[in-house]
């Protein structure tokens, strides 16, 4: 089954065909999602927090995006994967841009890769696209800049603000990103970006009017319980359902009612009945 591509999103975006994209972190969970048809799937740096309980991005490693992008390729047929470069792999130049998309692109076989920042970020994006590694550009909110943010705030609310978003997305689209995430961006600033720009847009908290939406899958799944983000929903109980179903556990086990007959292996009867006529030590 051929994958879907980067061109393929853009046609959605012309059609006015709506784009989901969830995060995915491992093989089981990405054979699931990519099942439903889901086109677009982000092993993000949320992993730090939803998968390995840090409290935010920044420790994520180059080699924790490896390890998980490649259980999520092994895991998914059609999904176009994207890899996010986590924080210190691509702020200090294009050069050591290239250096760890490169690597995260032999290594686990994504299709895509996904850098913070807009005009920041422009000059490593058109290196990467150059090179013919596609790049979805992610702007607003950038978690990864929390400590300069100080807390997870909406972004782009003054006149100046939504003036720099604007420009971010512009130099992401002149830079060759194929699509771009707003976080935490005024539903109204999402709606205006989406008209302008030529990419599709991919919202998580900015809003209906964008072209596409992603949301972290442990949100949604009701898999967090630490905290649940206002710009989420919860589309399922997950965690509930995995407490009960350990709770049944539990209690099968306790009450000798599991595993019975039907999990067990079979032996000879004879093999027993020789070693119970064994003298003891
Ligand atoms: O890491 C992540 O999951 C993300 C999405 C929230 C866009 O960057």
């Amino acid at each position: 089954m051929a994958r879907v591509t980067p061109e393929a999103i853009g046609h959605m975006k012309a059609r006015g065909e709506r784009i989901p994209m969830l995060t995915a972190y491992d093989y089981a969970t990405a054979q699931i999602l990519d099942a439903t048809g889901i086109p677009l799937l982000l092993v993000g740096d949320s992993l730090g927090m939803v998968v390995l309980g840090h409290e935010s991005t920044l420790p994520v490693t180059v080699d924790d995006i490896i390890r998980h992008t490649q259980a999520v390729v092994r895991g998914s047929k059609q999904a176009l994967i994207i890899a996010d470069l986590p924080f210190g792999s691509f702020q200090v130049s294009p050069e050591q841009t290239m250096r760890h998309a490169v690597r995260i692109m032999k290594k686990a076989a994504p299709q895509a890769v996904k850098l913070e920042g807009g005009v920041r970020s422009a000059a490593s994006v058109r290196a990467l696209t150059e090179a013919g590694i596609p790049v979805m550009g992610h702007v607003g909110m950038t978690p990864q800049s929390v400590n300069v943010f100080g807390g997870f705030k909406v972004q782009g609310k003054t006149e100046q603000a939504a003036r720099a978003l604007l420009a971010d997305v512009a130099a992401l689209e002149e830079a060759g990103a194929f699509a771009v995430v707003l976080e935490l961006v005024p539903a109204e600033l999402a709606r205006l970006v989406t008209e302008r720009a030529s990419i599709p847009t991919i919202g998580i908290g900015a809003g209906p009017h964008c072209d596409g939406e992603v949301q972290v899958l442990h949100d949604v799944l009701g898999l967090f319980p630490d905290f649940t983000p206002r710009h989420t929903k919860r589309f399922g109980e997950l965690g509930q359902a995995m407490s009960a179903a350990v709770q049944s556990y539990m209690r099968e086990v306790r009450e000798r009612a599991f595993p019975t007959d039907a999990q067990s292996a079979k032996i000879d009867p004879a093999v027993i009945e020789a070693l119970r006529k064994e003298p003891q030590p």
